[in-house]
């Protein structure tokens, strides 16, 4: 994915050369890699060419890291330090980082569209990238999400409210990364159902567990300052239901994505794991 990312993001020596090394500096600032991971195993399991798959992975993690430097930016979240590093307004002030978290959006979608020679039709093409606009968009989707959360600091929310915040903020692009690789391998009815329950559930626990460790992890471990959520009074799962029953939910949300995929056999056996890594994780 790293290799791929390289190859589809533009040089650093291209003008400007500011922006490109702003996205590129985001980019490879480190990051799990989850999204096109899930993207990847969907691909994989419904038969999909992986050269075909690889560029929408890459588009999905420009988008997230997009996500990402916008989140970090003081009129949002405000913070100093995203995967282990300085966040990208820090290191090239607030306006190349505006822009580089639209420009690798931009960048994203152009490549979605792009065909170099790919075995993927242009109608999978466009599903795909519909199901990714609309997991970004304002309808329970990523927007929609950050700006909940947002509108919460310091409000006493309902759980439905927190619910929507989660699975709209977060769950919804890993739900439309899993979703994506089964179009690309035009994966059959069965498939794509178990896998859209499957991505639904990780992607509320994968939040629920982003939760947990901003109140038990530490800066070196998380690569960000823990303790935000609480010290800006964010609508959390921990602030709602405390640790213990929020450690309950994730693992329950990871059980019920598992069953989810009973009928997929061994070959789903990634997807299990990976479940497993999302409520297991420290990082
Ligand atoms: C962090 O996502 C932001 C959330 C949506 C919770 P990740 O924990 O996947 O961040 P990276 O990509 O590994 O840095
Ligand atoms: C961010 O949630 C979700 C995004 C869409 C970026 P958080 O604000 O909790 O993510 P972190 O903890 O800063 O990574
Ligand atoms: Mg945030
Ligand atoms: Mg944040
Ligand atoms: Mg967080």
């Amino acid at each position: 994915v790293d290799l791929a990312l390289d190859h589809w993001l533009p040089g650093p020596d291209l003008v400007p050369q500011s922006i490109h090394q702003a996205m590129r500096y985001s980019v490879f600032a480190g990051g799990k890699r989850l999204r096109p991971a899930l993207c990847l195993e969907a691909g994989q399991l419904t038969g999909a060419i992986e050269s075909d798959v690889l560029p929408v992975a890459c588009a999905i993690e420009m988008i997230h890291t997009y996500s990402l430097v916008h989140d970090d930016l003081p009129a949002l979240d405000n913070d100093d330090l995203r995967r282990g590093q300085p966040t990208a307004h820090k290191k090239y002030g607030e306006a190349i980082a505006i822009l580089a978290g639209d420009a690798l959006l931009t960048r994203a979608f152009q490549i979605l569209s792009t065909v170099p020679g790919s075995g993927i039709g242009a109608p999978a093409r466009i599903q795909v990238m519909q199901e990714i606009a609309e997991s970004i968009g304002t309808l329970n989707g990523m927007i929609g999400g950050q700006v909940a959360d947002l509108e919460s600091e310091g409000k006493t929310v309902t759980a439905d409210l927190l619910n929507y915040i989660h699975s709209s903020k977060t769950g919804a692009l890993i739900s439309a990364s899993v979703r994506s690789g089964a179009l690309l391998g035009q994966g059959a009815e069965h498939e794509l159902r178990a896998l859209t329950e499957y991505g639904a559930n990780i992607g509320l626990a994968f939040q629920i567990v982003d939760d947990i460790l901003d109140v038990v992890s530490s800066a070196e471990v998380l690569g960000k300052t823990p303790g935000k959520d609480r010290s800006t009074n964010k609508a959390t799962y921990p602030a709602m239901f405390g640790l213990e029953q929020s450690r309950r939910e994730a693992r329950r949300l990871a059980d019920e994505a598992i069953k989810a995929l009973s009928r997929l056999g061994e070959q789903a056996d990634s997807f299990r794991e990976m479940a497993a890594f999302i409520v297991e994780r420290v990082a």
